[in-house]
């Protein structure tokens, strides 16, 4: 029989949900307990890992007549007032009901702008507000505490969640910038905020370094890799749902393949599942070719990433791939593979993880997508 699906076997590259999110039961539980505690939360982990995911999953548990959510994400920021416009949009907008009108909350605040709101006619759809704030019109300390302001008004606690936090560091005279968020925000008794990223080396000297305003500002949570356990039930469990089959040994493969990385699996599972016929099961055979088709696919971006890449760097990323991880100061290694002077390298590790093609571990280093690295092992 053949059995239609309104939902999407495997989905990548976007924040899951529901059907297609699986295990992080118990970091679910942790960030609940965070956002309903009003414990500050750093969340950390490589690109891809399912941040945005999880930190929307546990939103949908709260509670909203005791904990309002809001989201936002700092991507697009690039300066300081950037920011608070944002900031105060997602929080004005994301906190109130659409009945209440989000001007109720802060008639104060908004009386001094002109803003420009766009209600889609969509029931429960996102408010979009462009508020024009500027210095002259609201000081940082004044946006930074809006959302205090509306929690102390409604009596409930505020959970502020900031994704591409890393951004911050970006903004001119980021550390003055840091201070004022830092000082603000410390003494706000029913606001507190979940910050993550992806840029791990970034989010760790943020929030990691004892000289850093945001040093000690909350729990920090590393995201580990889904195992493989949790990868095989929800792998096998949506082929057998559309009638095909995959056993344990192939999905353990197919998990290895991109070592566990979330949107790598569920987009090579996808390529998989569209391989096989009604009634068919997936051997090692198909999934060499699945895995082939997803290299195809990855090439291009692969190319324009290395395609800026200087000789130094491209010896680095070798080095790497040969199993060196941080003892690139030693001169054979850098002879061997022809890395320059000991100046060099903390350039080359630089421009890497700028570029997001490395990831940092201490003092250690690591191709930072595995099927990059497959891909440019087999130059
Ligand atoms: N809990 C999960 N269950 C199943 N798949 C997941 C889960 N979390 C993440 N994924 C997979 O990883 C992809 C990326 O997830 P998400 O956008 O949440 O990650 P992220 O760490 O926020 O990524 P980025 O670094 O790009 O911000 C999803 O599209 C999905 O394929
Ligand atoms: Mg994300």
């Amino acid at each position: 029989m053949n059995k239609t699906f309104d939902k999407r076997s495997f989905v990548f590259g976007v924040a899951v949900d529901d059907y297609n999110f699986t295990d992080r039961e118990q970091e679910t539980r942790q960030l609940c307990h965070n956002f309903e505690s009003g414990i500050n939360t750093i969340l950390i982990s490589p690109r891809r890992w399912g941040k945005t995911s999880l930190v929307k999953k546990a939103s949908k548990f709260m509670d909203s007549e005791s904990v309002m959510m809001v989201h936002m994400d700092m991507f697009p920021c690039k300066t300081e007032y950037d920011f608070y416009n944002a900031f105060s949009a997602a929080v004005l907008t994301q906190t109130a009901s659409r009945k209440e009108l989000w001007m109720e909350n802060a008639r104060d605040f908004v009386s001094r702008l002109v803003p420009k709101i766009s209600i889609s006619p969509e029931p429960n759809s996102d408010i979009s507000l462009s508020l024009g704030i500027t210095p002259a019109t609201h000081s940082p300390e004044e946006i930074l505490n809006l959302p205090e302001h509306i929690a102390r008004q409604k009596g409930k606690r505020i959970v502020v969640c900031l994704d591409e936090f890393q951004q911050i560091g970006e903004f001119t005279d980021t550390l003055t910038i840091q201070k004022r968020l830092r000082t603000v925000w410390q003494h706000q008794q029913l606001t507190s905020y979940c910050l993550f990223g992806s840029k791990k080396h970034l989010m760790t000297s943020l929030f990691g370094m004892r000289s850093k305003p945001f040093y000690q500002f909350g729990q920090m949570m590393f995201l580990g890799k889904i195992p493989v356990q949790a990868w095989t039930e929800y792998i096998q469990s949506h082929f057998e749902e559309r009638d095909r089959h995959i056993p344990a040994e192939v999905v353990a493969e197919l998990c290895d393949l991109v070592e566990q990385q979330s949107s790598y699996v569920q987009q090579l599972a996808a390529i998989l599942l569209s391989m096989l016929s009604e009634g068919e099961t997936a051997t090692k055979e198909h999934l060499r070719t699945a895995f082939q088709s997803l290299l195809d696919t990855c090439t291009p971006l692969f190319k324009q990433q290395i395609a800026t890449l200087t000789g130094y760097q491209m010896n680095f990323l070798r080095s790497i791939l040969a199993g060196h991880h941080s003892d690139f100061g030693e001169r054979a290694v850098r002879d061997e593979f022809d890395l320059g002077s000991p100046s060099n390298i903390p350039r080359l590790k630089d421009a890497l993880l700028e570029r997001d093609l490395i990831e940092q571990d201490g003092r250690s280093v690591f191709l930072a997508d595995p099927v990059f690295a497959r891909w440019f092992r087999a130059l």
